[in-house]
């Protein structure tokens, strides 16, 4: 039986599947730092990690056992794919089963902090509410408005098409190269014009290319009423020029699903009233997390009868 490992707990009914045709360990104790992640790609012939989980280019070095790294996530630039590939090692992600919950999340916070939902439910938990009041915790409309999608792939177009179809919102997209989508969309050149809408939500994969794209420049583009949303990863914004443009009322919040360095979230984004802050849920439901592992295994099995994975990146 080909060993594998799982690095974190995942849905029951996938890890028994795994059990049954594989020497299955459940890693504990979070996520794998690269000494772990090196030892383990030379101790399993398989291994399905997650975000968090070290696998930058030097953990590759070396004779190595495994054959495939079966991401559970989309997102995987915790995953050196290039120096993998070099290694011998396939690298396959979870695609399309986590779209509608990450858009989800997306409309989530675009609601959350226009309507000021976070500052009002710490009014409501901690006893200061005094009752309805004409003019009370005022917010911002979200239906009719404008929205700018950063980075037009299978997450902006979901969270696109909620906003026309839901909200009746013109929708505006940045995307590196041309995209055409099925509902009224209007492509602009330059990321500067995306930034000017009323709601900016990124949508971006991360990794080196979208490393800091959201830079003070572009936050520096956003009217003063803009509210930033990011589903993406937080390394595509400039966590520290976000804050500064915050703190300065610049832009009028912002939600936020990712961070630059996570689970740290600075002090000083924490401190501020005008954000909604989640701990990176957007795939987090019941339904999308056991299709994420079940792709994330369905790789493995493929890759253990000596087929291309069906998700492979690299
Ligand atoms: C989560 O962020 C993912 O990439 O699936």
């Amino acid at each position: 039986m080909k060993k594998l490992l799982i690095t974190r707990e995942i849905a029951a009914p996938v890890i028994a599947q795994a059990r049954e045709m594989f020497d299955v360990t459940v890693h504990e104790g979070g996520a794998l730092d690269g000494a772990a992640a090196a030892q383990a790609l030379r101790e399993y012939d398989a291994i399905l990690p997650t975000l968090g989980d070290d696998f930058s280019a030097p953990v590759f070095d070396g004779n190595l056992r495994c054959g495939i790294l079966g991401n559970f996530g989309v997102g995987y630039n915790h995953i050196d794919a290039a120096a993998a590939r070099a290694a011998g090692v396939t690298v396959s992600n979870t695609p399309d089963v986590l779209t509608d919950a990450t858009a989800d999340i997306g409309l989530t916070l675009i609601l959350a902090v226009a309507r000021r939902a976070g500052e009002g439910e710490r009014m409501v938990r901690s006893g200061a509410w005094g009752g309805f009041g004409p003019k009370n915790l005022l917010g911002t409309h979200v239906t009719g408005k404008s929205v700018g999608i950063v980075g037009m792939g299978r997450i902006g177009q979901a969270v696109a098409r909620r906003c026309h179809y839901g909200f009746g919102m013109e929708v505006v997209f940045f995307n590196r190269s041309p995209k055409a989508v099925d509902f009224p969309a209007r492509q602009v050149a330059t990321l500067a014009e995306v930034m000017g809408a009323d709601f900016v939500v990124v949508t971006t994969p991360g990794g080196a290319e979208t490393t800091k794209l959201i830079d003070a420049d572009a936050l520096g583009a956003m009217k003063p009423s803009g509210i930033f949303v990011n589903i993406s990863r937080g390394e595509v914004v400039d966590e520290a020029a976000l804050v500064d443009a915050l703190e300065r009322g610049a832009i009028t919040g912002a939600g936020l699903d990712v961070y630059e360095n996570e689970p740290q979230v600075p002090a000083r984004l924490r401190a501020l009233d005008n954000c909604v802050l989640l701990p990176h849920l957007g795939s987090a439901t019941a339904e999308t997390r056991q299709a994420m592992g079940q792709m994330a295994l369905d790789n493995i099995i493929a890759w253990s009868r000596g087929e291309t994975p069906p998700q492979a990146v690299n």
